[in-house]
């Protein structure tokens, strides 16, 4: 019972994404309400060094090579650094990721980067001051700024930002978006809001779809086809002629979640903070390995129960989200809880 994760349909999951906090600090309205969500007691949440055995087994064990930091907002764990450090030395040189609102990011960033993070995403919807509040449901968008120019004097490698459409007046501001991202040299993606909110409030009339999004673009910027391969990635990548990241040419991507599906090649599973495995976003079901954690094996038996279960959680992962399906219900862990 060796070898890589691999799905009952042949997909092999090498990507990890690690959730280590459902709270946040930001209220977006399509994720969370005012008043924020039940969270996780501190207790069932899973501790540093729990998440680094985690880790651990499978980067060593089962062929994972990329591990994403998510949230909530995973600058709210303080150990975010020696996370990042435990497994940053190993000798499979796992690529290292973060996913944040970058709240904060600019005081932490050099302390992140010096435990090995290589790269981030930072979550930002509209450059709009008075919009971003109004999205955000607070007044803090010179603090993601900060955060953002900060991980490109950092040295980072492709910063990222991503940018969900909270309703189809958001289309006249993605003009504005967009120019800032290429003159700052951010590669923006425009991303299909997914039926994740905590409110259950997501309806297919008022998501803002990728053709309604490319046609804004196409009709501001010259976009053309990459030509490097797309992967498992979830963006589809156009590249935009007069602009430059780096010397190369600067690139802007969409997520179309639901208009058009990449479950197909997805090489992605999920750990939660109260240390569920999901082997997709819309997962109706999980794999609880904070009780094989906490269940008192000894050692020698603990790091083969965790990829034992892995493999089975693996193996039974849908071939698809279903969001377009007659019979579809969202899950009941919201974005937040999953990390994205
Ligand atoms: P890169 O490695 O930089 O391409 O990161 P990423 O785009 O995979 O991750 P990021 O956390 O920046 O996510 C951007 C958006 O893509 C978010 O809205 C995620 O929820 C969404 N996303 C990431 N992975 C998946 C996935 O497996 N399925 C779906 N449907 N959406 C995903
Ligand atoms: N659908 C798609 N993306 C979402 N995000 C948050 N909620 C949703 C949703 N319902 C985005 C955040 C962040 C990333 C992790 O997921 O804006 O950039
Ligand atoms: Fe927080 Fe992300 Fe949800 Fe915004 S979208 S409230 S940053 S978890």
């Amino acid at each position: 019972d060796t070898g890589p994760l691999r799905d009952k349909f042949g997909r092999v999951v090498t990507d990890l994404r690690v959730s280590v906090t459902d709270r946040c600090n930001l209220r977006c309205t399509y994720c969370m309400p005012a008043e924020g969500l039940q969270w996780l007691p501190t207790d069932e949440v899973l501790t540093t060094a729990e998440l680094t055995r985690v880790m651990t087994v499978a980067i060593r064990d089962l062929g994972i090579r990329s591990v994403r930091f998510t949230g909530g907002e995973p600058l709210l764990r303080r150990d975010l650094e020696d996370l990042i450090g435990a497994i940053s030395g190993r000798p499979e040189r796992p690529e290292i990721a973060m996913t944040t609102n970058g709240l904060g990011l600019a005081r932490r960033i050099d302390g992140l980067v010096a435990a090995g993070l290589h790269r981030v995403n930072i979550s930002l919807d509209t450059v709009d001051p008075a919009r971003f509040a109004e999205i955000t449901r607070r007044d803090r968008l010179d603090d993601v700024l900060d955060g953002l120019s900060a991980a490109r004097s950092a040295g980072l490698r492709t910063v990222k930002v991503n940018a969900v459409l909270a309703g189809h007046e958001d289309l006249a501001r993605l003009p504005d978006l967009t120019r800032f991202c290429l003159e700052h040299g951010y590669q923006l993606r425009i991303i299909e809001q997914m039926p994740l909110d905590a409110d259950h409030r997501w309806d297919r009339a008022s998501m803002v779809t990728a053709d309604e999004i490319l046609a804004v673009l196409r009709s501001h910027f010259p976009l053309r086809a990459d030509p490097r391969p797309r992967g498992s990635a979830p963006a589809a990548t156009w590249l935009v002629d007069g602009y430059q990241v780096d010397e190369a040419p600067a690139r802007i991507g969409v997520i179309a979640s639901v208009t058009r599906p990449f479950c197909g090649d997805c090489d992605r599973t999920r750990l939660t903070a109260d240390g569920a495995l999901r082997n997709c976003l819309f997962a109706q079901g999980e794999t609880d390995l904070r009780a094989v954690l906490r269940s008192g094996l000894p050692e020698v038996e603990l790091d083969a129960a965790i990829a034992q279960r892995w493999r089975g959680n693996t193996w039974i992962k849908a071939a698809g989200h279903g969001v377009n399906d007659p019979d579809f219900h969202q899950p009941t862990r919201p974005m937040s809880a999953i990390g994205g």
